[in-house]
C-alpha cells in the first residue's frame, strides 16, 4: 500500500482499528467470564456488545475513502490481548486477578482512545463528515467505557490484599 497522502494514513490507520475491534470482540468473553467481581464482568460484557457494534460502524466508516473496508492485523491490540489473557493463566487471588484485568481494560481502552482520536482529527482534515461523526461517536463510547472501570476500580481493588 502507498502511502502518499493523509487519505492514505487514514485508510492504513482505519484498516488496523477494523482488526484491532474485530480481535477485541474475541478476548471481552474470556475477561468477562474470568472477572470475579460481578460488576466487572457485567462491565466487559457491556462492552463486548457496544465492541460488536462499533466493528459495523467502523465499517461503514470506509465509505467515506471510496475503498472496501480491509481488516490489517493490529499487531499492537494481539500484544495487549495477550497480556490480558495471559493474566487468566496465572495462579491470582480473586482480587488481584480482577486487578489486572481492570490494568488490561484501560491499556486496551487508552490504544484504542489514541486511534480514535487521530482519525477523527484526520476525517475533519479530509472532509469526511460521515466518517467523522461515526468515528465521534465510538470514541465518545470508549471514554465512557475507560471513565467506567476506572469508578469500578476504587471498589474493586480494596478486593486485592495490600501485602502479604
Ligand atoms: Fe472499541
Amino acid at each position: 500500500m502507498a502511502l502518499e497522502t493523509l487519505a492514505d494514513a487514514f485508510y492504513h490507520e482505519l484498516c488496523d482499528i477494523y482488526h484491532a475491534e474485530k480481535q477485541l470482540t474475541k478476548a471481552l468473553p474470556k475477561m468477562a467470564k474470568h472477572a470475579t467481581n460481578p460488576q466487572l464482568a457485567e462491565a466487559f460484557e457491556m462492552h463486548l456488545a457496544e465492541t460488536q457494534e462499533q466493528v459495523l460502524r467502523v465499517e461503514a466508516a470506509f465509505a467515506d475513502t471510496g475503498k472496501a473496508p480491509k481488516a490489517k492485523k493490529c499487531e499492537a491490540m494481539a500484544g495487549l490481548l495477550e497480556e490480558a489473557t495471559s493474566v487468566l493463566e496465572e495462579d491470582a487471588e480473586p482480587g488481584v486477578l480482577d486487578a489486572l484485568l481492570i490494568c488490561a481494560a484501560q491499556k486496551v481502552e487508552h490504544y484504542e482512545i489514541a486511534t480514535y482520536g487521530t482519525l477523527c482529527t484526520w476525517a475533519q482534515q479530509l472532509g469526511y463528515s460521515e466518517a467523522k461523526s461515526l468515528l465521534d461517536s465510538i470514541m465518545a463510547e470508549e471514554e465512557a467505557a475507560d471513565a467506567k472501570i476506572t469508578k469500578l476500580s476504587r471498589v474493586i481493588n480494596k478486593q486485592a490484599k495490600v501485602r502479604a
